[in-house]
């Protein structure tokens, strides 16, 4: 257990608030800190502090108070960002009854009792409990939010009485649940589709309470989710973040594109097979939330691209695309992938430093990075993939170039 209970009382309060100004924590300014503070403080709380204040420092790539909340070094890695929090929060709006099953630090939980009557958060580790309400506080009356510190395969969810007295009222019937499980116990990762507590039991919730939502590593294989639920993948820009699994009573779609931090989102309709032809002027490289979520299809439909092979989720196009779903290039050479050839074209065309993008051919990558021998004073994209089933390359700059 981290050594960090001790943060909450007012010595922890003090020495937290000493070191709030440092910018960073490196281990010879942590040393000198801890000289100098060991004197007035406890070792053990000096050696939590110092650790608090360099996750605040990472935990402001996530949230927009890192500075003021809690963290184990754990819970910030597995947290929701605002970001991302706020938008799964918005299917929660106007539900009165909420339950944060394993809530964390309270990434999700400050964002859900923003939008819901009242929320449960529910940790079996109790420390963690203890941050996530420190945290949600921040932006909330604690009256809106009910800790509970158990495992949540104890609870009776649909039962009356499972739950303390809320400010919701005694035995108030949970509306719906959001479900973030542990993807790592310890230093321990799981698998992609492995969790704590497993899926199978995440998605056995709505048996008993309808409306679900359950965070998902990105990666989870698609077959593990049920009929009817639908899949939602979301990145912040181009960084892949999470799968939200709607049950189907919060299910809009099937499957589901979000690009935050605008929320532009695409869904899956049915339409036209999308043609496959030579690649045009520009291509596009969709977001990694449209080719998890199987959305090549709609992309191309929706701006009038075509495919350049018919397994292959590059795009193809006659003009420049602005689209949130893809990134778009511009073609400066097309040509079948022959090592030799494209590295003589690379020197022609005096491209020092590229980009490799592989879809659908086999290789090392840095390997052939380096074999290509770049020399020059441009930069492109190589795009090494398949054309009508055959290996082929594509040199590609950004549009502006
Ligand atoms: C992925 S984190 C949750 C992150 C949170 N949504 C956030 O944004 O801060 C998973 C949490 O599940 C808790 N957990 C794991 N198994 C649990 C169980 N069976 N019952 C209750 N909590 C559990 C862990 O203690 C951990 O805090």
């Amino acid at each position: 257990m981290e050594p960090a209970a001790d943060l909450l009382s007012p010595a922890g309060h003090e020495l937290l608030e000493r070191l709030a100004g440092e910018a960073e924590v490196s281990p010879d300014r942590a040393l000198r800190l801890a000289e100098q503070l060991r004197g007035r403080y406890p070792a053990d709380l000096v050696a939590a502090a110092l650790t608090q204040q360099s996750l605040r420092i990472a935990g402001r790539a996530k949230f927009s108070r890192a500075d003021a909340m809690f963290f184990t070094r754990a819970g910030l890695e597995q947290a929701s960002s605002d970001l991302t929090a706020e938008h799964s929060a918005r299917r929660f709006a106007g539900c009165g009854l909420v339950a944060d099953l394993c809530c964390g630090i309270g990434g999700n939980l400050t964002a859900l009792a923003d939008v819901a009557g009242h929320v449960l958060a529910v940790d079996s580790d109790l420390q963690t409990l203890k941050f996530a309400m420190r945290n949600v506080v921040l932006g909330h009356s604690p009256r809106h939010v009910t800790p509970v510190c158990a495992d949540v395969r104890d609870l009776a969810l649909a039962g009356h009485g499972a739950f303390p007295a809320t400010a919701a009222g005694r035995g108030a019937q949970v509306e719906a649940v959001f479900i973030d499980p542990a993807r790592r116990a310890g230093d321990r990762r799981f698998r992609a589709g492995d969790s704590q507590p497993p899926l199978d039991w995440c998605f056995g919730l709505a048996d008993h309470v309808g409306a679900v939502c359950i965070k998902a590593a990105p990666g989870l294989p698609l077959e593990l989710v049920p009929a009817g639920w639908e899949t939602e993948f979301v990145t912040t820009g181009r960084n892949l973040k999470e799968a939200l699994l709607w049950s189907p009573a919060l299910a809009t779609s099937r499957r589901r594109a979000t690009i935050l931090p605008a929320v532009q989102t695409m869904t899956a309709e049915p339409g036209e097979p999308v043609p496959v032809a030579a690649p045009g002027a520009f291509l596009l490289d969709p977001s990694p939330a449209v080719t998890r979520a199987g959305l090549v299809e709609e992309l191309a439909r929706s701006v009038g691209a075509w495919k350049i092979d018919p397994m292959i989720a590059f795009l193809a196009a006659d003009a420049a695309i602005s689209t949130p779903f893809a990134r778009t290039l511009r073609v400066v050479e097309s040509m079948p992938w022959n090592e030799r050839q494209v590295a003589r074209r690379l020197r022609e065309l005096g491209i020092g430093t590229a980009d490799i993008r592989r879809r659908g051919l086999a290789g090392d990558v840095g390997q052939i990075h380096r074999r290509l021998g770049l020399q020059g004073d441009g930069s492109a994209t190589i795009v090494m993939t398949r054309r009508d089933g055959r290996p082929w390359t594509l040199i590609c700059v950004s549009v502006d170039s």
